[in-house]
């Protein structure tokens, strides 16, 4: 890596414009992630998440606007970003007839890393995953597949991780197990790059967090930032921060419908301090 790279923002997106036909999905959207961070992509089902991952992953191409991803434009050095990057998308991509350990094993020998063995069980063993080890994929939970397919990603040690809904279709318990795993590999320096529908799963997991909705990015920043935009609800003597749920709701209003955005926002944060 060059100097220069250390200093630039691990991802950086600006005006990022894709239809699918006639359906706009991405309108101009713009966010950097710092090194190091974790960054939560928040939006309704359909809001245009994957569709963002996939373009920083290289998988498809934008129709305007410049990303790039550890310094690397993604349409100009796809093969640089692909180097830098891991990506875990919403459907655990596991081979279920192999044990976890035989399918860590695979992707360590197919990146042609020395001692595949010693790389899954360090891995086996971050991802508690050690008991089941030596048992078909195909036996395991929804979150034990998506440990392993996490593990699996972070083989290689890429500087970059893309997480898509890491935890949408698990149950609670499961989806704690993803969220310690997840805390623990960022704990490591990595920079992660999530989506989710989920503002339970942004507020405990992202250092910032950006919300997705009709195309564009309508809020960015830290959680208390967020939790900022509405003023704190006071009861009896205690200071009730607002929730992420709060604020998500404040700024895209119920219906998800309305024309602009920002504006509903504005109003939104607007009547609840006239309320209080
Ligand atoms: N290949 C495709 N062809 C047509 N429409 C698509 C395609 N991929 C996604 N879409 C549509 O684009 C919108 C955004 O999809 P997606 O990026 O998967 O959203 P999210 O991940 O936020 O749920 C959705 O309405 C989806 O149906
Ligand atoms: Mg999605």
């Amino acid at each position: 890596m060059t100097a220069n790279q250390t200093h630039r923002p691990a991802i950086h997106v600006r005006g990022l414009e894709k239809s699918y036909k006639k359906l706009e999905v991405l309108r101009g959207v713009d966010f950097d992630v710092a090194r190091g961070s974790i960054f939560a992509l928040l939006g309704s089902n359909g809001a245009g998440k994957a569709t963002v991952v996939k373009i920083l992953s290289t998988l498809l191409k934008a129709d305007a606007g410049t990303a790039s991803v550890n310094g690397f434009g993604v349409a100009t050095h796809a093969a640089d970003v692909r180097d830098s990057i891991s990506l875990t998308g919403q459907f655990a991509a596991v081979d279920e007839i192999l044990s976890g350990r035989e399918n860590l094993v695979l992707i360590a020998h197919l990146r042609h890393l020395k001692d595949p063995g010693t790389i899954a069980d360090d891995l086996l063993e971050r991802f508690a995953l050690t008991d089941a080890a030596a048992r078909k994929v195909s036996t395991y939970s929804g979150g034990m597949r998506r440990r392993l397919d996490i593990a699996m990603s972070l083989i290689g040690n890429p500087q970059i991780i893309f997480l898509d809904e890491p935890t949408t279709g698990l149950d609670p318990q499961a989806r704690i197990e993803v969220w310690q795993a997840v805390k623990e590999f960022a704990e490591h320096g990595t920079t992660v790059l999530l989506t989710t529908q989920d503002l339970d799963e942004a507020e405990q997991l992202a250092d910032r967090v950006a919300i997705l909705h009709q195309g564009r990015i309508i809020v960015n920043g830290t959680l208390t930032e967020l939790k900022q935009l509405l003023p704190p609800a006071k009861v009896e003597y205690v200071e009730k921060q607002p929730t992420l749920e709060d604020v998500f709701f404040a700024i895209v209003g119920d219906d998800g419908k309305d024309g602009d955005a920002r504006a509903t926002a504005a109003a939104s944060v607007r009547s609840s301090k006239e309320q209080r």
